[in-house]
């Protein structure tokens, strides 16, 4: 017994005395099915190659791609992500809607090494074009909306039958939503489901992922992705894919959006993913390998706090590490 001169009738940290209390009385709980494993296949590469700017993760191979979606089914992981780089470019980025291209291969065997996980496929061309932007361009350089959702359409169709569980539109193109569930529908794919990148900002923490995808890109895609100073705006794009039939909507990046990710739940009907990008994954692992912080710890509060604000699902590079870790 402790005596006290003090009379505090309220004392929060009775709560926080013991790890068995702290587990009781804990708000968020992360659970790896909630967590998403992005994935990058490059065509004709012989070899897994590690990404510099991205340690821990690699470029796969057919072989690796189908190892690492295993070992993530086996960790519980709730879906996989995948991301193709195609061996040639062009200026409309072809190879994204070839039945036989790099994403739609990647898409089928992921599928084989394990028929019960959830495949996600990236639908963007910024992997595919020569220029690096996420859909064609005018005669004067500037990324044609229109000209670029007929090419969206033709790609999500291809990749539903190769069979995706679900398509994620993230070239932040006005009305693709619409567009490819209509294109699906027609194909008869009416139960391939739309997770919409709906609040995708221009941030400067998809940095790594040009790397991982070897991007071609020079300047940037502030004329099509979101102000980071705008958060109104996200909630708006939230609302219009809601409206053309997303069946989850996102908030990319996670981290310094989490105010609009919270506000998304208030809002959305649908579940909220959020997504952990490459140079959020950068900054810890970075930090971690000079000494500054203790990756674990940090990785755990990172995605806490994504979960805390709002997040049905976690799209990010740790996840069958951290499914593992939370299994044992
Ligand atoms: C576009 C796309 C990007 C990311 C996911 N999809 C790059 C971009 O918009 O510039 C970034 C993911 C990450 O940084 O982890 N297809």
């Amino acid at each position: 017994m402790n005596e006290s001169r003090y009379r505090i009738v309220q004392r929060p940290r009775r709560l926080r005395r013991t790890p068995a209390v702290r587990d009781l009385v804990a708000e968020t709980r992360l659970h790896p099915a909630d967590l998403i494993e992005p994935m990058f296949v490059v065509e004709g590469l012989d070899a897994p190659r590690e990404i510099a700017s991205m340690p821990g993760v690699r470029q796969h191979t057919k072989a690796s791609l189908q190892r690492a979606v295993h070992e993530a089914a086996d960790a519980g992981v709730g879906a996989v992500m995948l991301f193709g780089t195609p061996a040639v470019r062009d200026p409309q980025g072809s190879q994204a809607w070839n039945p036989d291209g790099v994403l739609a291969n990647a898409v089928r065997w992921a599928v084989e090494a394990e028929p019960g996980m959830p495949v996600i496929a990236d639908v963007c061309l910024d992997e595919f074009t020569d220029h690096g932007h996420c859909g064609v361009l005018t005669p004067d350089g500037r990324v044609d909306n229109d000209a670029t959702l007929p090419l969206y359409a033709k790609m999500s169709v291809v990749l539903a039958e190769a069979g995706a569980t679900m398509l994620g539109p993230s070239g932040m193109m006005d009305g693709q939503i619409g567009v490819i569930r209509e294109a699906l529908d027609a194909a008869g794919h009416t139960d391939t489901i739309l997770m919409a990148y709906s609040a995708k900002y221009a941030s400067g923490f998809f940095g790594p992922f040009r790397e991982a995808v070897d991007s071609q890109l020079t300047g940037d895609r502030r004329a099509y992705q979101q102000d980071p100073a705008n958060a109104v705006e996200g909630l708006r794009e939230i609302e219009l894919d809601l409206a053309e039939g997303a069946d989850i909507v996102m908030v990319k990046p996670a981290l310094p959006y989490l105010d609009v990710l919270n506000r998304a739940t208030r809002v959305s009907n649908v579940p909220v993913a959020a997504y952990v990008v490459s140079g959020e994954y950068a900054m810890i692992e970075f930090a971690a390998r000079a000494g500054a912080l203790d990756r674990q710890r940090c990785i755990m509060e990172a995605l806490t706090g994504v979960k805390r604000a709002g997040a049905s699902m976690i799209i990010n590079y740790w996840a069958t590490e951290v499914a593992r870790w939370l299994a044992g």
